[in-house]
């Protein structure tokens, strides 16, 4: 009897145990949210394989210790021994449990291995997570190039307008309060008017520093915000992540009250700023399982950024040149070698002591604090594009204030010379041909082939450079992000020429791949024009043009657009006249979104077919006050300083 009820108290307890540990292993696997947004590797190598592993392996299993023993959701390690030092960071998103911030670290490192064996950094990127590795600390970074959004593919239905404006709101408050607490985390949950809310969060690395993670976000925010009105998107960077969406993706719990840090100079809450932390309970399993139900009908995201990798991993640094030899090469900077005043400052032609001509370039950069590292890292990455389109950047050299890049020589100088210039109208249709792709390749390469993203901003016909076989190579690519802040950012400064200026890019300061592209069409109209863009032709009721090709395009006169020097219509084939403008078109349209990349532009330049179902609508004209600014700028001019002309769309006529 003794023995029976024993037996029976013995299969409850077991059944009981089960229950327990069904429960907490579903509680343990809530959702590690391990959908993949961005991974990148590096494509140097470690130089003693052995030594790296180790130091790889030991600094992975550091961070494994802390995420799992100790529960951190942000944790750093590196082991520095021997010639391959590594550097690891890794943060789970703050609502994720402990269990599942473990979960989302495994994935993570299986990941990151795959990369090539050796590889000296990389890093990967989930909704739940995000892990990284170098050759060198970088725990202080938190925006480099190669920061972007991936936009859901689905359009917020009903009050889009109330959801847009709603949206913005909340993300723009999330950038603002989240530097202010204390770990860098929100998250928020905003009831929207016609019903629904958004959900929304913001993430620094805790190793950044307040305003440098507020820097991230507002970076991270112009990327997000090109999103809406889909129902979610994402934004990262090397430090930061923000991600919206209509979908609940943390429970409503995890949400805090951000309002006491929108007050200007509003003081860090200690309390109630890092939430998640431990999970337990049976209760939370009900609302994980509800959570991980709704997540599994997660769409897609349309866009996956291509595999560029954030921040200089070690990269071959640039040739260091003596300042003394270069002014000697440049006979003092003198006038007589100067060639011309570009957007960063003048370029001369130096000879060096072995023969061998180069082009200085003496940067005006202003002063910035950063500016020395900046220089360092960006100088160090350009060094390393090598690509037969683009200019190569063969050493610099600072001294004191000075900041002069050498590159290679052009013999033939730039594109605006011979389309506007001395050299007006000796072009033929094949050279023009030859110039437009390369200028494609060149462009296609920067954004998606070299391990970082490079977007140049200041596409035009004086920064086309052509080689002694006619062929172009694109100058100043890179130099951009060298610019202070301030004229890169949101406000209505920004770097780029006016009237090549993709239009979100000019008044918004949205800076995207697309708006490269934008500019490529505009140089490509004016290759088969000869006309400038930001000339007003008398001959032609005053318009501009992009607004003549259109309008020449709509009434099938596009052929009338050809640069009147190429006389001799045998010269060109007229098909594929009109199938570049219409690529140029295509690259003009108002949405960023509809203008095709550059690779696709590679495509159908090299087709023989023609475009087939893809026809531009109207692009937008930006209108610039360009009589006032005509003279000023005329070859190589820089405009990035007066860059405040007004700027108005114009409808066609
Ligand atoms: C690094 O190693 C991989 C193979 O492990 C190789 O494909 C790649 O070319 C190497 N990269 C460099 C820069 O040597
Ligand atoms: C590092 O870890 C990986 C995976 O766990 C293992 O295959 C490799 O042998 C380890 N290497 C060293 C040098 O410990
Ligand atoms: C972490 O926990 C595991 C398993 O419980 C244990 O083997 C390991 O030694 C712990 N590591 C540290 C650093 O405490
Ligand atoms: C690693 O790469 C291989 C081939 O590219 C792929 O089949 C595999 O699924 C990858 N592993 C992970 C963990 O992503
Ligand atoms: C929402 O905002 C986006 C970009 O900011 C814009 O393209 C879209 O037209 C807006 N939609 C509405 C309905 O306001
Ligand atoms: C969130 O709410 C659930 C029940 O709704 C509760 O079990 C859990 O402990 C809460 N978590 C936090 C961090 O308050
Ligand atoms: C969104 O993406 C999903 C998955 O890729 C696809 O099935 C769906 O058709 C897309 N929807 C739209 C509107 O493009």
């Amino acid at each position: 009897m003794v023995v029976q009820v024993q037996h029976n108290l013995l299969l409850v307890i077991t059944f009981l145990m089960l229950l327990w540990s069904w429960w907490s292993l579903l509680g343990a696997l809530g959702d590690p949210q391990t959908h993949l947004i961005n991974k990148g590797c590096s494509q140097y190598n470690a130089t003693d394989l052995s030594n790296f592993n180790q130091n790889l392996n030991a600094t992975l299993d550091d961070l494994r210790a802390q995420v799992s023993n100790q529960s951190k959701h942000f944790a750093t390690a590196q082991e520095a021994r021997g010639a391959d030092p590594v550097y690891a960071m890794f943060q789970c998103r703050n609502y994720l449990s402990t269990a599942d911030c473990a979960a989302c670290f495994v994935v993570a490192t299986a990941q990151i291995r795959n990369c090539s064996a050796g590889a000296n950094g990389a890093r990967v990127i989930y909704d739940g997570c995000f892990l990284r590795y170098e050759s060198n600390g970088f725990f202080d970074q938190t925006t480099l190039a190669g920061n972007s959004m991936i936009c859901g593919n689905q359009t917020a239905v009903g009050a889009t307008t109330s959801f847009n404006t709603t949206a913005q709101q909340v993300l723009m408050e999330l950038q603002i309060a989240t530097p202010k607490i204390t770990g860098f985390f929100a998250a928020t949950k905003t009831q929207l008017a016609g019903g629904g809310a958004i959900y929304a969060i913001a993430q620094c690395a805790e190793t950044a520093t307040e305003s440098a993670c507020l820097d991230c976000l507002t970076v991270g925010y112009n990327n997000i915000h090109i999103c809406l009105p889909n129902t979610d998107g994402r934004a990262f960077d090397a430090g930061c992540f923000m991600r919206y969406s209509e979908t609940a993706f943390f429970a409503d719990n995890q949400t805090i009250d951000i309002t006491p840090f929108l007050k200007q100079g509003g003081s860090s809450n200690k309390k109630g700023a890092i939430i998640g932390g431990v999970v337990g309970g049976v209760g939370l399993v009900v609302i994980l399982l509800a959570l991980f139900g709704l997540l599994r009908r997660y769409k897609k995201p349309k866009r996956v950024p291509r595999g560029d990798i954030l921040g200089a991993t070690e990269l071959k640094g640039p040739v260091p040149y003596r300042y003394k030899d270069l002014k000697t090469a440049t006979k003092n900077f003198s006038d007589e070698n100067k060639l011309g005043e570009g957007g960063f400052g003048d370029v001369y032609k130096g000879t060096l002591k072995n023969g061998k001509i180069v082009a200085v370039k003496k940067l005006i950069l202003g002063q910035s604090g950063k500016m020395d590292e900046q220089f360092e890292s960006e100088v160090k990455l350009i060094s390393n594009v090598h690509h037969k389109n683009l200019v190569r950047l063969l050493g610099c050299c600072s001294k004191g204030q000075e900041r002069i890049l050498v590159y290679e020589y052009m013999a033939n100088k730039s594109l605006d010379r011979f389309l506007f210039g001395e050299n007006k109208g000796s072009l033929n249709w094949k050279q023009r041909y030859d110039i437009i792709l390369g200028t494609a390749k060149g462009l296609a390469y920067l954004h998606e082939d070299f391990h970082v993203c490079i977007i140049h901003r200041d596409i035009k016909t004086s920064n086309i450079l052509l080689d002694d076989e006619m062929q172009p190579r694109i100058a100043d690519f890179g130099l951009a992000r060298l610019l202070p802040e301030d004229q890169s950012h949101l406000s209505t400064r920004f770097a780029g020429t006016l009237g090549y200026t993709a239009p979100e890019y000019a008044i918004h300061g949205q800076l995207s791949e697309k708006a490269d592209a934008y500019s490529f069409g505009v140089v490509v109209l004016e290759i088969i024009s000869g006309q400038k863009s930001s000339e007003l032709r008398t001959d032609t009721d005053g318009e501009f043009l992009l607004q003549r090709a259109w309008k020449l395009y709509v009434q099938d006169m596009h052929l009338e657009l050809v640069d009147k020097t190429l006389l001799d219509p045998e010269d060109y084939d007229a098909e594929e006249v009109k199938k570049i403008i219409e690529i140029a078109l295509l690259c003009t349209q108002a949405s960023a979104a509809a203008r095709p990349t550059m690779s696709e532009i590679v495509a159908f330049l090299k087709s023989k077919n023609s475009l087939g179902q893809i026809r531009p609508s109207m692009p937008v004209f930006v209108e610039t006050n360009l009589r006032t600014r005509a003279e000023t700028s005329t070859s190589t001019g820089s405009s990035t300083s007066n860059a405040t002309a007004s700027i108005s769309m114009l409808s066609a006529r």
